[in-house]
């Protein structure tokens, strides 16, 4: 998808988009348009049941070409989020409608228009986001037409600097939606460290550890996992240096679970096939990385992911195998299928105990149980400290990415004891997620940490404003905003 911005004018080919207020009051840009083509505009509107309302269209041709009638309801409490969502709208709306481009006037007034205009921008592009390459069928008019937007405003220059950056965080999403959309049988734990690799073209140090030297620094809980799998288990470590040499860096880490079927304790057939989106995790951390590098963040970052394949076998562990995680602790396997936090165990004790992190923050498509705390519409997530939390809670709510926080604490904790370890990797029925979350904490030290559930949110069932049906690199966005508001500069 092209992105342009440029000085307002009327465009002599493709789409012209201009604002509506909600009542129907036309913007400047399209009252002049509307005199000029005797109110067959304000026409339309009177005789059809658009009202201006965010993101509803009206399509009016004139002799001239397509007009796209753009509510924006109040045009006073249009936010950034607002404007993203209006950018989806301009792209569901002329995607397939056989145009080749669209222009889209933003005369809304305001400080904040060009940061609305980078953001409508980004929300156009996140919204045109596809995966089709195994569809090989695909005809002429499967395809979308449109492939060009021009935002035009006053302070286009301004509105294309601060879309250099979104862009570059949407690349991130992007990449993420990539590695989570891809089938298991092409993306295993060695081709996603594979494609890791690639992010060392913006300058993201990338090291990628085998089962060998895994097994060197004893972690056994994540190699436990991927011991029924085919696949070689892979850890990949990425660093970002982009701030001072003496900053301590803040770490991520990502449950990549390639395929989970549940292992021994095998997951019923029906649904099984959502299980190649079980390294989210993982495809979040990655594309943070792309985005955090390619707008050349200024901080310092380490991130860990863990790969492995969850497989039933001859040589897969069983329920009651008693395994030695990094840090020292045992762990007595209950059931094969809670093996995300055994991965997590793992590269959280990595990563704390070799770098040292500011604070440590891992996502996992972890437990079906979160889906049934918060469903697919809220990211459930846990911290250690109330500062970091609020922080992570601020950077969700600023770019509408809904997030939660969920309790821990010593009883659900307890309920993790094992008879015969130090602890069980699966607890009783109720409480699924917390006591997952407790489990991880066994594994962090005094370091700040939050532990993000995202197992509903990763994947959408549905179309959403800037989220196409599919895999929906959900938060991303939440985490570079955590960043860039709180660790640069
Ligand atoms: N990957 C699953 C969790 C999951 C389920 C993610 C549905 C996304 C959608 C995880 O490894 C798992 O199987 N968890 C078990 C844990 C249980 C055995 C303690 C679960 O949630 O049932
Ligand atoms: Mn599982
Ligand atoms: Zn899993």
């Amino acid at each position: 998808m092209r992105i342009a911005f440029a000085k307002p004018a009327r465009p002599n080919k493709g789409a012209f988009v201009v604002t509506v207020a909600e009542g129907g009051k036309l913007a400047p840009t399209a009252a002049a348009l509307d005199k000029d083509l005797a109110g067959l505009l304000s026409g339309a509107i009177a005789r059809s049941k658009f009202s201006g309302k965010p993101g509803q269209t009206l399509t009016v041709f004139s002799a001239e070409g397509r007009v796209v009638l753009l509510g924006v309801g109040d045009p006073d409490k249009l936010d950034a989020n607002g404007a993203a969502a209006l950018g989806g709208s301009i792209y569901v709306d002329l995607a397939h409608s056989g145009e080749k481009e669209a222009a889209v006037v933003l005369d809304l007034g305001g400080d904040t228009l060009p940061d609305l205009a980078a953001h409508v921008a980004m929300g156009f592009g996140l919204r045109s986001y596809r995966f089709d390459q195994y569809k090989t069928k695909l005809k002429k008019d499967d395809k979308p037409s449109l492939s060009k937007l021009t935002v035009m405003l006053d302070a286009h220059a301004k509105a294309k600097k601060l879309h250099e950056i979104e862009a570059a965080v949407a690349e991130g999403v992007a990449f993420t939606r990539d590695l989570v959309s891809e089938p298991p049988n092409v993306l295993f734990p060695e081709e996603f460290a594979n494609r890791v690799k690639g992010l060392s073209k913006l300058g993201v140090e990338v090291e990628i550890l085998g089962e060998k030297e895994m097994a060197k620094l004893g972690m056994g809980a994540l190699l436990g996992v991927g011991q029924g799998s085919r696949r070689e288990s892979k850890m990949a470590i990425m660093r970002w240096n982009g701030g001072k040499k003496s900053d301590q860096p803040i770490a991520f880490v990502g449950k990549g679970v390639c395929f989970d079927t549940g292992g021994i304790s095998i997951k019923p057939a029906g649904g099984m096939e959502d299980m190649k989106f079980d390294m989210g995790g993982a495809g979040v951390v990655a594309g943070l990385m792309h985005g955090l590098a390619a707008r050349r963040a200024k901080v310092n970052v380490v991130a860990c992911l863990g790969l492995v394949e969850n497989m039933p076998d001859g040589n897969a562990q069983r329920p009651s195998d008693v395994v030695t995680s990094m840090s020292g602790q045992t762990i007595e396997i209950i059931n094969t299928d809670a093996e995300g936090r055994l991965v997590l165990a793992d590269a959280l004790w990595y990563i704390q105990d070799k770098y040292k992190p500011k604070f440590m923050l891992d996502l996992a498509t972890l437990t079906g149980a979160m889906m049934v705390s918060l469903g697919e519409e809220t990211c459930g997530y846990f911290s250690n400290d109330d500062e970091l939390s609020d922080k992570l809670k601020a950077a969700g709510d600023a770019v509408a990415e809904p997030i939660w926080r969920m309790p821990l604490g010593d009883a659900y904790n307890k309920m993790m004891d094992s008879d015969i370890a130090d602890m069980k990797n699966a607890g009783a029925r109720w409480g699924g997620a917390i006591t997952a979350a407790c489990f991880l904490e066994r594994f962090v030290n005094k370091v700040p940490w939050v532990h993000m559930d995202i197992a509903g949110v990763a994947w959408s069932r549905k179309d959403r404003p800037i989220t196409p049906k599919g895999a929906s690199g959900f938060m991303v966005r939440t985490l570079d905003r955590l960043v860039r508001d709180n660790y640069e500069g």
